[in-house]
């Protein structure tokens, strides 16, 4: 690539995948090589910015103690750093479209004239509950899977969630844990008691940790396992049965001895 080439502004919003490093894209890896720089989210794993040996990384997430930087300014970043450096990686938490800002951020940007291009991720709604073998459809249970957000704009509960505890269908709510309560008490009011609910915190990650119950005893399970934001909440029949013998891929599956020390039995 010559020094011109190189310079000319543009920037890539990139999926970094729900956590595990390894759960992201062979594409997303081949634009971090390129990067001049990656402004990441405290979503992002940070060992993924190894992939980047070469760029400028700036944290702009929000993290207890450290200066947070409003949308705004994160907007006006990229644009500044895409004309000083040219190629500009956005690195967002599972993926940039949903949740995620993504599309306010390259409309802004494309405002300047600066080209934008896209690089989907593995979204924390289907693969956290997924880590811990709860599939968001399955045939027996459920035509739909819905995600909602739990804190919405303006603060509040969403109103699809009084929508969706009417269905069958699969409910998950990302950023979901301060309105736990309120999730509960409307499913109560549709006579849902023992409808299974699942938290999963930090999922795909090594520091995971899940709680599962029903609408009945969820909130009990989450306060004495003390589960808190980054969390997901998977609300439906599929959650039954997530105990199965189904397990997070590791490197150590592969491996006969893993199996069988799991499996208890002797080759
Ligand atoms: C602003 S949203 C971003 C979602 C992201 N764009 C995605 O596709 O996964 C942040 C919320 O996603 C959920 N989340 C993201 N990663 C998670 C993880 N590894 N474990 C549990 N929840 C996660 C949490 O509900 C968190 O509050």
């Amino acid at each position: 690539m010559s020094e011109k080439s190189s310079k000319i502004p543009k920037v890539i919003l990139v999926g970094a995948g729900p956590g595990d490093p390894d759960l992201m894209t062979l594409k997303a890896v081949k634009a971090l090589k390129k990067a001049h720089v990656v402004l990441y989210d405290a979503l992002v794993n940070e060992s993924v910015l190894d992939h980047a040996p070469n760029a400028l990384k700036v944290f702009v997430g929000k993290r207890k103690g450290m200066h947070s930087y409003s949308q705004d300014q994160i907007n006006d970043l990229l644009v500044k750093y895409a004309r000083e450096y040219g190629s500009v990686v956005r690195l967002k938490g599972g993926d940039p479209f949903v949740f995620g800002r993504g599309k306010e951020e390259t409309d802004y940007i494309e405002s300047f004239g600066i080209k934008t291009a896209i690089i989907p991720g593995i979204t924390s709604a289907i693969a956290v509950p997924a880590a811990i073998g709860i599939p968001v459809t399955h045939r027996k249970f459920t035509e739909s899977f819905w995600v909602i957000t739990g804190t919405t704009s303006s603060r509040e509960i969403s109103s699809d969630i009084h929508l969706a505890a009417t269905s069958n269908a699969t409910v998950v709510v990302l950023m979901g844990m301060s309105k736990l309560a309120e999730i509960v008490e409307i499913y109560k009011q549709n006579h849902r008691h023992e409808t299974p609910i699942a938290v999963i915190q930090n999922g795909t990650k090594d520091e995971e940790m899940s709680g599962v119950g029903s609408i009945e005893t969820i909130e009990a399970i989450v306060a004495e396992k003390k589960l808190a934001s980054p969390a997901i909440i998977i609300i439906g029949e599929v959650v039954r049965g997530h105990e199965s013998m189904l397990t997070y891929f590791t490197e150590a599956f592969i491996e006969d001895d893993f199996i069988y020390q799991n499996l208890d039995i002797t080759p």
